[in-house]
């Protein structure tokens, strides 16, 4: 028999609760994710608006608590996520620690500066508590295959490339960071072109070129986000050019050929495009907290993590 976890959603939003229900193909919500996943028993959700936290609790069969003492005064709760905006990441991610649990999944960002993404390292540390932060594409098969190839150097040396993003660089750009973090290298250092405050005051998205540490460099463009959406990148490599498109939803690989057009050239012709399972993220990254507390399962992405990003756009964010 497999061990049962009592989960508890703080935040009934879109990412808590609302982007999916039972029967959605995606999944979503942390909300889909916990139901769908054997060994856990979602309890319910805690948020500051009862019309919300009622409305979540209805549509996925589960208790809606008005405040975090009143979810555990009641309840043995093994498992939190943590689906507040960003602005509360910190007060929400602190308060937790305060209740005998043994997991946290926090949405990103981890936290809105580094002194709150510090303190909640050292507290987690102290009291033993583990985290799981929720950079979706880490969990993703197709972008774990791209890692090893490139780790591996079946596409020769990384060389350059860019890619899209808007909506804030803490918010949304903490994604791009990230992504590049798992696929490339470390951020050594970079240089910053341009910014727009497109939706948050105190988050501006900055444009940049990043160099890594294992060389090449990465133009990261800002798009506004009144625009449209969108979240792009493309990679160059020696042997190989890889474009990262429809957020994360769909893969393109280019190989090296010789040119149809001039002879005893080479050119990059698409060879293979193919759709990832980023609709399963939310599944896998819960797949991996089971497996974390059951099997020691190494994290897929930790508090580190989810602090080096952060302390990338910090440093963008200063220098603007
Ligand atoms: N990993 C991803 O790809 C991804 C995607 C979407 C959103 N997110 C993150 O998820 C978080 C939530 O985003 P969303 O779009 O679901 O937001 P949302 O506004 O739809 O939902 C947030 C909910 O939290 C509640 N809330 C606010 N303060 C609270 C508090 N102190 N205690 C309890 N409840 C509180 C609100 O009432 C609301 O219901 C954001 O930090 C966002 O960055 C991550």
């Amino acid at each position: 028999m497999k061990k049962q976890y009592n989960v508890l959603i703080v935040g009934a939003g879109n990412i808590g609760a609302f982007f999916d229900t039972k029967s959605s193909k995606n999944i979503l919500t942390h909300a889909n994710a916990f139901y769908r996943t054997e060994g856990f028993n979602l309890l319910g959700f805690v948020d500051v608006s009862e019309n919300k936290g009622k409305r979540a609790a209805t549509l996925w069969d589960v208790k809606y608590f008005s405040t975090l003492e009143d979810a555990f005064n009641t309840n043995e709760i093994d498992v939190v996520s943590v689906c507040v905006p960003d602005d509360y990441h910190y007060d929400i991610l602190k308060k937790v620690s305060n209740f005998p649990i043994k997991l946290v999944f926090a949405e990103k960002p981890l936290a809105k500066n580094l002194d709150q993404a510090s303190e909640i390292i050292r507290i987690y540390g102290e009291k033993n508590i583990r985290c799981l932060v929720n950079y979706s594409r880490r969990f993703v098969n197709e972008f774990n295959i791209l890692r090893k190839n490139i780790l591996e150097g079946q596409y020769g040396n990384f060389v350059c490339g860019n890619g899209y993003y808007g909506k804030g660089i803490l918010h949304n750009g903490s994604h791009l960071i990230d992504l590049l973090r798992y696929l490339i290298s470390e951020i050594k250092d970079f240089k910053i072109l341009s910014h727009s405050f497109d939706f948050y005051d105190d988050d501006p998205s900055v444009s940049a070129i990043l160099n890594f540490e294992n060389g090449g460099n990465f133009v990261m463009q800002n798009v506004p986000c009144s625009n449209y959406t969108i979240f792009e990148m493309e990679l160059l490599f020696q042997y190989k050019r890889i474009k990262i498109v429809d957020s994360g939803f769909k893969i393109e690989i280019y190989d090296v050929l010789d040119s149809e057009v001039f002879a005893g050239y080479k050119n990059l012709y698409k060879v293979k495009e193919y759709e990832t399972e980023l609709n399963k993220a939310m599944l896998n990254s819960v797949i991996n907290i089971y497996n974390n507390l059951n099997n020691d399962e190494e994290l897929k992405c930790t508090l580190e993590d989810g602090y080096k990003d952060m302390s990338i756009c910090e440093k963008l964010k200063v220098e603007i």
